[in-house]
């Protein structure tokens, strides 16, 4: 991917430097089949889970979140088949979600027989409206489920020893805590874990209700870096929402300041306004020069399984997914796009108006970057009719015709395809 360095990233010098920059990917964790799932209208059937277990793999992750297997019985269905017809890949680990309740954790290692890898992830909720309003408890009570949760876990995977287990915790609603109150409640669950004596730990930090701006965020995240024990041991992962339209901007803000590992699903489906997006992150990362470790270049097959499996269209301009994001219908642009397309030397970075990649690196192609309606110019309508029909006018004649085009699209009032363009030539100048 490296020839796609077309901004490097500004170097700062302050203090913070050079934690300001990402400078490779985090580790991905795909919730699609969780928190993905637990959105949807329709839950995903143990197939349609399947279809999207397999679309992950193909891309590249390494972290799969298939479900909360003892909240729901497909989800321990589908753990079950995934194990028992050995369908996880060398390299692929799953992960699988439990709150830190007795008979949920050991259900869960039920559902977990037999794996030869697999995350625990175990949370309890620690904000302030949820001990005082949900819960009905003080700091002391919050912090002991958590820590009996992590026992537990411990305990039963000792039973395991066959089994290569990495434990993750999350203080749900993490943006509502007071930060003193998350770094005693992690650390006291670390204190049972000893991620310093080779207990692989992840310690995920959700926004599960986005909050704050992401700078916010970001400066919570490396406040828990800075004074948690056993920091040097674990992976810090986060795993952002998007109430404010944010989630994206927290994730890469939160990398910037320390965290390893990011959660997030495809084209960002998830609890309310969704989960960080996956697709819009690595792709952040691509067009900066990083390569994001994951393979979005099949777009479409992208898109169509996540349709699928979802229900939930993609939205014609979602960055990089949407089928309107590399097509510019004025005039101005196509004109600066056509230039910038016909100056391109093979082999040098990409470096073209508008586009803020080539789309081709994702399956798409140069012909639909130009699409005409009423508002292309002179520059669009030329290059349609050189690209599909080989005509090539004189510099007058653009600017004549494009005229007619645009007189033409506002009367039919929507789009004008290149057949019609084609068309409206032939009858005007060829069939005299
Ligand atoms: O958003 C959230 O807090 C979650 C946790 C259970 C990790 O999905
Ligand atoms: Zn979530």
């Amino acid at each position: 991917h490296s020839k796609y360095v077309a901004f490097p990233p500004i170097k700062k010098t302050n203090r913070r430097w050079p934690d300001q920059v990402i400078e490779k990917a985090p580790t991905w964790c795909a919730v699609d089949l969780r928190d993905g799932n637990q959105a949807l209208v329709k839950p995903m059937t143990v197939a349609q889970k399947q279809r999207m277990f397999d679309l992950l793999v193909k891309l590249g992750f390494k972290e799969i979140e298939i479900g909360f297997p003892a909240a729901s019985q497909p989800d321990f269905d589908f753990c079950r088949k995934l194990i028992e017809e050995q369908r996880i890949p060398e390299g692929v680990t799953i992960q699988v979600l439990t709150q830190a309740r007795e008979e949920l954790i050991e259900r869960t290692f039920e559902a977990l027989k037999g794996v030869s890898r697999a995350v625990v992830h175990v949370y309890n909720s620690t904000s302030t409206v949820q001990r005082q309003q949900v819960f009905g408890m003080d700091r002391a009570g919050i912090r002991e489920i958590a820590v009996n949760g992590a026992t537990l876990v411990r305990d039963i995977a000792r039973g395991f020893p066959d089994t290569d287990w990495t434990f993750e915790y999350s203080p749900e609603s993490f943006t509502g805590t007071e930060l003193d109150f998350a770094a005693e409640v992690i650390d006291a669950v670390n204190d049972v874990w000893r991620p310093d004596n080779g207990q692989k730990v992840v310690i995920n930090l959700p926004a599960t209700v986005e909050m704050a701006t992401p700078n916010v965020f970001a400066d919570q995240v490396e406040w828990i870096c800075d004074h948690i024990r056993y920091r040097e041991h674990i992976s810090i992962s986060v795993h952002t929402h998007n109430d404010r339209g944010c989630a994206v901007a927290a994730a890469e803000l939160a990398v910037m300041a320390g965290a390893d590992r990011v959660e997030g699903t495809l084209m960002g489906n998830g609890e309310r306004t969704g989960n960080m997006d996956l697709v819009t992150m690595a792709m952040n990362l691509y067009s900066q020069g990083i390569d994001p470790e994951l393979d979005l270049s099949g777009m479409a097959e992208i898109a169509d399984v996540v349709e699928a499996c979802t229900e939930i269209q993609t939205h014609p301009r979602h960055p990089y997914a949407g089928e309107l994001v590399f097509t510019a219908f004025s005039g101005s642009h196509q004109d600066a796009i056509r230039k910038c397309l016909a100056q391109r030397e093979p082999g040098r970075a990409w470096n073209v108006a508008y586009l803020p990649i080539d789309p081709s690196d994702l399956g798409r192609r140069y012909e639909e970057v130009v699409r005409i309606n009423s508002q292309s110019g002179k520059g669009g309508v030329a290059y349609v009719l050189e690209r599909d029909y080989g005509i090539s006018l004189p510099r007058w004649l653009q600017i004549e015709f494009s005229k007619l085009v645009q007189r033409e699209a506002e009367r039919n009032g929507g789009e004008m395809g290149p057949d019609a363009i084609h068309e409206l030539f032939r009858t005007h100048y060829l069939d005299v």
